[in-house]
């Protein structure tokens, strides 16, 4: 027996809870203080949940800044009417610049030339006030950043500009999710030292800044004048591994996730057992079952990696994905699911009853960090905010 129903658009959804982002932001501000500033990590579409809505409420509740990946990202939220301050945390490219400053967007400096670049264009633009920037030093994630050794050559340069400030000066951790992490106090260590160089090289660092959510958790003695949360603000912990061993886990903050997502039974199909399901049959029926298809798949999320592996929630109870998880559909086995229906809403993240499934356990069982999942959600999902 197959049934098929159509709906009048395609039933896949997400929710966005405005109200646990700023009840989030307001579990962190309690957390740190009130004396320290909140730079709210909005970057990449506010983790895949919507940049412009996420940020203007965060706005509201008091976030301090914004910290974006590219120019592109700073726009959108200047455009949107945003007033803050925003950190574009990855640098610039050069011939961007000019840009950062018609759009009062704050760079960031990974390397040493890059003061000479800013230099030149505030020159050019004849800047009232001096343009801002903020300073990225490497002390081990050998991304970006200027080396320890280059401060020197830095305040050299820095010497030279006339309409540039250095508003703040910032590090970033390899493994502060992992709460015990040695790497975490190296880095940290390393940092306090490139900072007392600065002030002996006659230059003040500014806000000070390095703690992103695993080091807000867990690290008092890195929030320094300014944290930088991302994953917490939504309602999750980047943790991606059981706590190992001896592994610090106490200072977990009574997070509310934000993020529900949400599909709805378009097709019931009643199978004998030995039927193979979807892709390369990488299911095949033990028994006579059930099984629902939803009107979603990889491209709007649900990670190919899925494949016969997790649950999704009906009528609250747990059903697992079974078959290959494809671009546009996903098959499920709602066997057990008593009086299940077409039209039914499927949870793919978020609570059902009782039932709750977070990104962060999915992140977890597929071996990866919450914002993987987050930043995948497609751009075709329509997101409702409440
Ligand atoms: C420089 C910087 N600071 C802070 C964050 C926020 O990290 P999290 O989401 O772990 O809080 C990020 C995110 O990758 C980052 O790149």
């Amino acid at each position: 027996m197959t049934k098929q129903v159509h709906f009048g658009g395609r039933p896949v959804w997400v929710e966005v809870s405005l109200r646990a982002i700023t009840k989030n932001l307001d579990t962190v501000r309690r957390h740190v203080g009130p004396r320290l500033e909140i730079l709210a990590v909005v970057k990449s579409n506010a983790y895949g949940l919507g940049a412009v809505p996420v940020t203007k409420a965060l706005e509201r509740a008091g976030a301090n800044r914004f910290g974006v990946t590219c120019s592109n990202e700073g726009l959108e939220l200047r455009q949107a009417g945003v007033r803050k301050p925003i950190l574009v945390l990855t640098g610039f490219w050069p011939g961007e610049e000019k840009r950062f400053i018609d759009k009062r967007l704050t760079p960031t400096v990974t390397r040493v030339d890059d003061v000479r670049l800013l230099e030149r264009a505030a020159r050019a633009a004849r800047v009232k006030s001096k343009l801002r920037f903020h300073l990225k030093i490497n002390t081990g994630m050998n991304r970006l950043g200027i080396l320890p050794s280059e401060l020197a050559a830095f305040a050299n340069a820095l010497a030279d500009c006339r309409h540039l400030q250095l508003e703040g000066t910032l590090t970033h951790f390899a493994s502060a999710e992992d709460f015990s992490a040695r790497q975490t106090d190296d880095q940290e260590h390393l940092f306090r030292e490139c900072l007392e160089r600065m002030h002996a090289l006659g230059i003040s660092p500014g806000i000070v800044h390095m703690a992103n959510s695993g080091a807000i958790c867990a690290r008092p003695s890195t929030w320094a004048d300014m944290i930088r949360p991302g994953a917490i603000l939504y309602g999750y912990y980047q943790s991606f591994d059981p706590p190992r061993k001896g592994q610090e886990v106490r200072d977990q903050l009574p997070l509310e996730p934000s993020l529900s997502m949400r599909a709805r039974i378009i097709t019931l199909r009643d199978l004998p057992p030995g039927q193979p399901v979807g892709y390369g049959a990488r299911f095949t029926t033990e028994r006579p079952s059930r099984i629902a298809v939803i009107n979603a798949g990889y491209a709007d999320g649900i990670m190919r990696q899925r494949t016969n592996r997790g649950c999704a929630l009906v009528r609250g109870r747990r059903v697992p994905l079974v078959g290959a998880i494809s671009m546009d559909l996903t098959t499920l086995d709602v066997t057990d699911v008593p009086g299940v229906a077409l039209g039914d809403i499927v949870t793919i993240y978020g609570k059902d009853g009782n039932a709750e499934i977070k990104v962060s356990d999915v992140a977890r069982e597929i071996g990866t960090v919450t914002s993987d999942l987050l930043c995948a959600l497609g751009r075709r999902v329509p997101r409702y905010y409440l």
